[in-house]
């Protein structure tokens, strides 16, 4: 199944349950707002979750892109994207967390036609504040559904160490990925892929790590479209599945990589793209350093295979793929312009930093000081010295 019905066949099925599909937002969070990027569907939803009745009612569907940078190490597996898109859906004070998840059994086995001998669920076993979630557990033993308990992995977000805001437990479905028939379990197994996650939200988390009873209990749910997409089209990665396709045919061409550096170079360059047509501009601070900090990751990959590599070259067809895709205003010179003057800005760096790197205070270890030193004296940040000094 093709990521575009994919999409459609998500928001009908929501929309013939009662919700109303609203417009996923930018991957800016509005002023004031404590975090750089939108990182889930519900994040520009939160006023809502906490009470404020939403103009569109109770049962909301969207679409949203979100950027993660807590997962840019994992880019490059099978799984990890820094840009990707998730499939949200939410009651807001109104249906409980039980009643969505087996409206979310029902679209993966008849909407999506996945085999439910392929699924695997977890829960949260309660812990010293909140007790099990025995209504979701039921409703899966009900299915016939096995799940697994577990207390950290199950609350969301970030187990009993998460940032202030909605949180409560959830659960979560995988979906076997492996050859031969399912094995084991989601937490002793990485065959099984966590592809939906199920939050009845009914805390807020405060600052000091208490937890308050929110006027009214949610449920968000966030399933990663890329993911289910390459699941479904039994590719082995989510770079293989048609989200990618351009970038699978067009940046092999350009560039000789070894396939995982080619998944690094295509996601963050397209990630790259999307943040350019979302208004962020390459910075030495804030969500302009995340878009230089990935430009620089791109270009010091493609010159440790070639020298002579750059990414000035990209294809205009990659950026206008992603433009449509996003449904952003942007053209595709002007990103490539501004990808050539982020280019020259790290080369003109590069030369200060073997320049300064040869003096004979940084020929032995360096200690921390030096590398604040090289960083506030010559710009120079620490992951680019480390490469240097590796040359
Ligand atoms: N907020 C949850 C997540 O990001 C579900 O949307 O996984």
């Amino acid at each position: 199944m093709h990521s575009d019905q994919l999409v459609r066949t998500f928001v009908e099925y929501y929309e013939e349950r009662g919700h109303r599909r609203i417009t996923g937002s930018t991957l800016l969070p509005p002023p004031g707002d404590s975090v750089l990027f939108t990182t889930s569907g519900m994040h520009p939803l939160t006023p809502y979750l906490e009470g404020r009745p939403h103009p569109l009612g109770k049962r909301l569907v969207n679409v949203q892109r979100c950027l993660r940078t807590t997962d840019l190490d994992e880019v490059g597996d099978a799984t990890h994207l820094t840009v990707f898109e998730m499939l949200g859906t939410w009651s807001l004070g109104d249906y409980e967390g039980p009643v969505s998840l087996d409206w979310g059994y029902g679209l993966l086995t008849e909407g999506l036609g996945v085999d439910p001998g392929l699924l695997h669920a977890t829960a949260f076993a309660g812990d010293g504040r909140t007790g099990p979630d025995t209504a979701s557990v039921e409703l899966w033993q009900r299915l016939g559904v096995p799940v697994e308990l577990t207390v950290e992995d199950n609350w969301w977000p970030n187990g009993s160490g998460g940032p202030v805001g909605p949180c409560g437990p959830d659960s979560e479905i995988f979906l076997w990925s492996g050859d031969g028939p399912p094995q084991s379990t989601p937490t002793r197994d990485d065959r099984w892929v966590e592809v939906w996650n199920h939050v009845t939200m009914t805390h807020r988390r405060l600052d000091d790590g208490s937890l308050v009873p929110l006027p009214q209990r949610n449920v968000d749910t966030g399933l990663g479209l890329e993911r289910l997409a390459s699941l479904l089209q039994g590719t082995s990665s989510v770079f293989e599945c048609d989200v990618f396709e351009p970038w699978r045919r067009l940046v092999p061409a350009l560039w000789t990589l070894e396939e995982p550096s080619l998944r690094l170079v295509c996601d963050h360059l397209r990630s790259a793209v999307v943040l350019f047509g979302d208004g962020v501009r390459p910075a030495s601070t804030g969500q302009g350093y995340v878009l230089r900090r990935l430009l620089r990751r791109v270009l010091t990959v493609l010159r440790r295979e070639d020298a002579s590599h750059g990414i000035e070259d990209l294809p205009e067809e990659l950026v206008g793929h992603s433009s449509d895709h996003f449904r952003q205003d942007m053209r595709p010179g002007d990103v490539l312009r501004m990808l050539r003057e982020e280019e020259h800005r790290f080369d003109r760096l590069l030369e200060r930093g073997r320049r300064v790197l040869t003096r004979p205070r940084f020929q032995g270890p360096l200690s921390e000081e030096d590398f604040h030193h090289l960083h506030d004296t010559h710009g120079l940040p620490r992951d680019l010295i480390t490469g240097l000094r590796e040359e």
